[in-house]
């Protein structure tokens, strides 16, 4: 089964062919990024006018580089949510579109379990085995899912307040670099000489697998105001070690508690940092509990490869419901 994926709630226009679920046979993405670097974000309009332009140039690479033919395709999938509400407009509508005229369902897809589907692509010699812990980490949401099929998963936490990827992004910020800051601050952080890291606060709720990042945000900023920024290899590398150690632990508290969890999986933008990975991977060897994260880097970031994967899970048919979370239907949210 071969399905289109298109993905665009946020500032990247995306679209992706995936042959049941796990191979990927292209995945293209436009990314408007680079025009947001100065302004410190994405600004909303601009990034729709962009998708608009580059959305069909972009379903047409995915198509070229598959080598499949419209007649090859068994559906359509599109992010329906959440996102912001003019880049979703783009891809849903171009979605109709080319649904309606190539005769073709439309999957929608709540952006969430495209993360939760990424672990899933190139893995067909190894496919993955539930039930699995996913961490899912990016600029929009931190959550901790228990899944137990691709229908049936819990969520055990969240953030109650700023993302991991947010935090990264605001953190890189105080410390004067460019948007998206994750990166840039994982790359200064591998630059620092200086031992020990500054010790900075690492949110516990207790009782709860949710996540906090806002006090660790302000201690840096009170750190900066009082002591200036000078150090900012330094202070990179201890903020995302506050970050990392935060989320490992989470993970390290949910295996305590299920520990019939055959696999963990961290998804999302943040997964994509080394320092997160080798705090996982070290868990993980201690526990003996396979890890895993996104084959390729591009397939932790937004893409639409993740989005034709996981509607190749999501059951068929109008009167079956998709896939049902703690806090509500993904599918129904995605609508
Ligand atoms: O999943 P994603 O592409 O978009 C959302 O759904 O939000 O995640 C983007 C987030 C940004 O906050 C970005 O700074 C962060 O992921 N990110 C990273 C790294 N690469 C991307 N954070 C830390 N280290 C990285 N290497
Ligand atoms: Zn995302």
């Amino acid at each position: 089964m071969y399905i289109l994926g298109i993905e665009t709630s946020c500032d990247e226009t995306a679209a992706a062919i995936v042959e049941d679920g796990t191979r990927v046979l292209s995945s293209c993405i436009a990314s408007a990024a680079a025009s947001f670097a100065g302004s410190g974000g994405v600004i909303p309009e601009d990034a729709a006018r962009a998708q608009l332009e580059c959305i069909l140039p972009t379903i047409q690479s995915a198509l070229n580089q598959s080598r499949l033919t419209i007649q090859d395709l068994s559906a359509i999938a599109v992010t329906a949510g959440p996102g912001l509400l003019g880049s979703l407009l783009v891809g849903t509508c171009t979605a109709r579109a080319l649904a309606h005229a190539w005769q073709l369902p439309v999957i929608p897809v709540h952006h969430t379990l495209g993360h939760l589907s990424s672990t899933w692509l190139d893995s067909h010699d190894k496919l993955p085995i539930f039930p699995i812990l996913t961490l899912s980490v990016s600029g929009g949401h931190t959550e901790l899912w228990l899944r137990r099929s691709h229908t049936d998963q819990e969520l055990l936490g969240t953030t109650l307040d700023d993302a991991a990827g947010e935090a990264f992004d605001k953190g890189a910020k105080l410390l004067g670099l460019g948007y998206p800051g994750g990166p840039l601050l994982a790359r200064l952080a591998e630059r620092n000489q200086r031992q020990p890291l500054l010790p900075l606060p690492v949110s516990r709720i207790a009782g709860s697998f949710n996540f906090s990042f806002s006090g660790l945000k302000t201690a840096l900023l009170y750190h900066i105001r009082e002591h200036g920024s000078e150090e900012t290899a330094w202070l990179a590398a201890s903020y995302q070690s506050a970050i990392c150690t935060q989320l490992t632990r989470r993970v390290e508290d949910a295996l305590g508690e299920h520990t019939d969890v055959r696999e963990v999986h961290v998804v999302g933008g943040v997964s994509a940092n080394g320092a997160l990975r080798a705090a996982i991977d070290a868990l993980c060897a201690a526990r003996g509990v396979q890890c895993r994260y996104p084959m390729r880097i591009e397939y932790c970031t937004d893409n639409a490869a993740m989005i034709a994967g996981a509607a190749y899970w999501i059951p068929a048919g109008p009167e079956v419901p998709f896939v049902t979370f703690a806090s509500g239907s993904l599918a129904e949210k995605g609508r």
